[in-house]
């Protein structure tokens, strides 16, 4: 199935699930194996992958996976900022984004005229950041910043947004809760945070962990991705998460030339580990409680569709949230 068409290249989703992590497939492993799965299974086997942080070297391949949904998500805080946010009769917004990463999401809000600002922890993801922006002839406010200590702003903001389950890199309760009150800090009254971010079903996976599965392609390049979760512990709400890359050639008939700055990627595998927080809906309610001063507006899923409400009953098996939570006055 062919994916979104971006102005930096087409996306291929290799099958769809609607817990997906934003883009991609996500399959519990309990089922047998789809053709997509086998087929990337198929890789080679893992001391092969070169290690690396995809969160600070080669972040063009972080950015390609993350893309697919980039116009869906920007559309959905676009849409929840117009329904929802009263600090500001209409946009143009200022919008931050904590964990901000290579900016794709501050490209896109950019291009439709919000004033942008991102804080991130990786100062080479965010001279990417800034690379695009100049490239597009586009300005953001950048700050290298850890977003569970250091303050983000106060009280200048319309909408702040977290998606891809970035507020699960917070690893305990306090650096949680010290996230929230910070961007609590730095919206003015009546301006949204929404974060996006999967849940999970402690039952379900605890034998096996999850896998997500993405295909996609960009210059040239075919970037198919494995991840593969520990299985969830409800007490240590510790998952140990890998990932597989390997780079090909896209061999479709329309893909363009690949570019000599990229060409380095060319039959290479990569490797990374990196460590999330798990929540259920119960553990996710409980700690926004903990901050008053953000209170749940409004909750949707992956769809990324404002007009569709999700089902936040703590029975229900809702496995991913995204959630709009204002600044109270
Ligand atoms: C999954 S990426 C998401 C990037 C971006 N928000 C997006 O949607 O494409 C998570 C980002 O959060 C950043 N990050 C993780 N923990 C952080 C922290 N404590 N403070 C600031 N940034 C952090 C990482 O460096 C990374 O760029």
């Amino acid at each position: 199935m062919r994916g979104e068409m971006g102005e930096e290249g087409a996306g291929e989703e290799v099958g769809v699930d609607e817990g997906g992590r934003g883009v991609g497939v996500l399959e519990g492993v309990q089922g047998e194996e789809s053709e997509a799965e086998s087929e990337v299974s198929s890789v080679a086997e893992p001391e092969t992958f070169e290690d690396f942080d995809w969160l600070r070297e080669h972040l063009l391949l972080y950015d390609v996976i993350f893309q697919t949904d980039t116009a869906k998500e920007a559309a959905f805080i676009e849409g929840a900022a117009a329904l929802f946010c009263t600090s500001r009769v209409q946009g143009p917004y200022d919008i931050l984004e904590p964990g901000c990463g290579t900016g794709r999401l501050m490209l896109a809000l950019a291009e439709h005229g919000h004033h942008v600002a991102g804080v991130d922890a990786s100062a080479t993801a965010l001279e990417f950041c800034r690379e695009r922006l100049t490239q597009h002839g586009l300005t953001g406010q950048l700050q290298l910043g850890d977003m569970a200590k250091d303050e983000m702003g106060n009280a200048e903001y319309d909408v702040a947004h977290c998606m891809v389950s970035s507020f699960k890199y917070l690893l305990t309760e306090d650096e949680a809760v010290r996230h929230l009150e910070l961007v609590a800090a730095a919206l003015r009254p009546g301006g949204l945070y929404i974060i996006g971010m999967h849940l999970v079903d402690y039952e379900y996976y605890a034998e096996q962990g999850e896998r997500e599965r993405w295909r996609e392609l960009r210059e040239g390049l075919c970037i198919d991705a494995k991840i593969l979760s520990s299985p969830p512990c409800p007490v240590t709400r510790r998952e140990e998460v890998d990932t597989f890359i390997e780079v090909k050639a896209d061999t479709s008939p329309e893909a363009p030339p690949i570019p000599p700055a990229l060409s380095k990627y060319q039959g290479r595998r990569f490797h990374c580990h990196w460590q999330m927080r798990t929540y259920d809906l119960e553990q996710l309610l409980a700690t926004l409680q903990a901050v008053p001063a953000l209170q749940l507006l409004s909750f949707h899923d992956f769809s990324y569709d404002i007009n569709v409400q999700a089902d936040a009953r703590l029975d229900s098996d809702q496995l991913t949230a995204l959630l709009v939570l204002q600044k109270q006055a």
